[in-house]
């Protein structure tokens, strides 16, 4: 096959030229041109076969709209990956015919987790795993590690290995192979020999993907993708492969904690933000089915911790906070945040500084989410004031108490999503105090789960009725 000629496109501007800059001429951004083959020689490659869709196999042929009542209904057939957890973030189970891809930090587990995932849906369908970062003996060891004592289990005989980076050997062998379920470890290492570029760079990465994809569609083949993280924090060629796929998993965790959550960024068949926790262990991922004890610290009342319920997709989890308020000894202040927006921070110091009075700007704070959980949602602002303000007034907060609830600028205190979840999970880990904003309808609900609800519309009125005192009065 002769090489075609490269030509270069703009990533934010689709601009082409024949040479490559580093800025594009178009529309100015940096590092945006990337190297795309000739389409000519890509479309007698590649586009031979038009792409039907999910689960039609009457080969190519022109198609016609259709009234959408008489379009054909398939109830969706999950496969299961063996980890509910991972099933849940799947929105059910794998489904056939889709592209998942699973993205994260080197060496958090992705392998082990498909690996894993891998066993369970071969004891129900074929499945090939294409390694092309690690050789079929590496894989294999790694394998037996998470093997059960007993040899010739379920999954033994319909797994398929192939180490292997070539793209054009491994879209012959899925071709040959038809496994109902593919996993590529990774994307990133497998190369197009068409293309000039290096493995692992966006034109790389995307022709390889789309070239994946076409197949498993044309196949209705499940297909799971490796996906690395970059030292920014994003997939290699990141809009690319989003686009592309029906789900994006990430996989994160704090490389010295053994604990990994699993999330969904995107799916096309299940809710995102959903969350799997799972624990790494010496025989590899297990599951957490009671996360909320991973994130409540446990050490007993202190002063400047209290307890939220975040609300990761349809999960809520109980978390501890932690705050340091100490007296600064520089012109600014030190602010840390550990697992929340430095900003949020910010903005709640500001609000109890102008609503309660609290000369905080004269002091350093430092703020932590117990067990390395991220919380983005703005329901933990009056937690996150509650330990503030319990570490500055060296108050412990009554136990069995959690906060829920968004801090307005104005210092009001702003209702939030799915409070009776939150409620009913509070309630089961024992807590018996709950403060949560005004007119929250929920007293009834509150009252069957033996909660005592704490209503607030302002800042320092929820932090009055928390900690039990007035902590502006001097
Ligand atoms: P791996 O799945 O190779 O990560 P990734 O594919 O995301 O790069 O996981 C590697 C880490 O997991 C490695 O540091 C060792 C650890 N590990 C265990 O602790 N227990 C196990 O059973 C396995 C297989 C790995
Ligand atoms: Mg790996």
């Amino acid at each position: 096959m002769g090489r075609s000629t490269p030509f270069y496109a703009c990533q934010s501007c689709g601009a082409q030229s024949r040479q490559f800059f580093g800025r594009c001429p178009g529309c100015g951004s940096w590092n945006s041109l990337v190297e795309q083959s000739n389409p000519a020689a890509d479309g007698r490659r590649r586009r031979a076969v038009p792409v039907p869709a999910v689960g039609d196999h009457s080969g190519p042929r022109a198609r016609r709209s259709e009234p959408i009542q008489s379009v054909g209904e398939r109830p969706l057939q999950r496969l299961s990956s063996g980890f509910p957890e991972l099933d849940r973030v799947l929105g059910g189970g794998l489904v056939p015919g889709s592209l998942v891809l699973v993205g994260g930090d080197p060496g958090i587990g992705k392998s082990t987790l498909l690996l894993q995932s891998a066993r369970a849906l071969a004891a129900d369908c074929s499945v090939l795993y294409v390694s092309a970062e690690e050789s079929a003996q590496q894989v294999k060891l790694r394998w037996r590690r998470l093997q059960q004592p007993a040899e010739g289990g379920p999954g033994e005989e319909g797994l398929q290995l192939l180490a292997e980076t070539d793209l054009e050997l491994v879209l012959q062998e899925l071709e040959a192979l038809r496994p109902a379920v593919a996993i590529i470890d990774s994307i990133q290492a497998l190369h197009d020999a068409e293309l000039n570029s290096a493995p692992g760079s966006v034109s790389q990465v995307r022709e390889c993907a789309a070239a994946l994809q076409r197949l498993a569609k044309r196949q209705d083949m499940a297909l799971l993708l490796v996906g690395h993280v970059t030292k920014e924090g994003m997939l290699a060629g990141p809009k690319v492969l989003e686009h592309l796929v029906d789900a994006v998993l990430t996989f994160e965790g704090d490389r010295f904690a053994s604990h990994r959550l699993l999330r969904a960024v995107k799916n096309r068949f299940g809710a995102t933000h959903e969350l799997g926790v799972f624990e790494m262990r010496d025989r590899g991922l297990a599951e957490v089915t009671n996360p909320s004890e991973l994130f409540l610290g446990g050490e007993g009342p202190c002063a400047g911790t209290a307890t939220i319920v975040a609300c990761e997709g349809t999960r809520p989890l109980l978390v501890d906070l932690q705050a340091l308020v100490s007296t600064t000894s520089y012109a600014s202040p030190r602010r840390t945040a550990t697992g929340i927006g430095i900003n949020r921070l910010h903005q709640i110091l500001a609000v109890l500084e102008k609503h309660m009075g609290l000369p905080l700007s004269r002091f350093d704070c430092y703020l932590a989410v117990a067990g390395g959980l991220e919380v983005e949602e703005p329901a933990a602002d009056l937690g996150v004031a509650a330990a503030v303000v319990a570490s500055y007034r060296d108050l412990i907060l009554p136990a069995g108490t959690v906060l829920v609830g968004e801090l307005g600028l104005g210092g009001q205190i702003r209702s939030v999503a799915q409070l009776e979840l939150r409620l009913q999970e509070a309630a089961r880990l024992g807590f018996r105090r709950a403060v949560v904003p005004r007119s929250s309808g929920l007293a009834p609900v509150a009252a069957a789960l033996g909660l005592e609800l704490l209503e607030a519309g302002g800042v320092a009125e929820a932090l009055v009725a928390a900690l039990g005192v007035d902590p502006s009065a001097d």
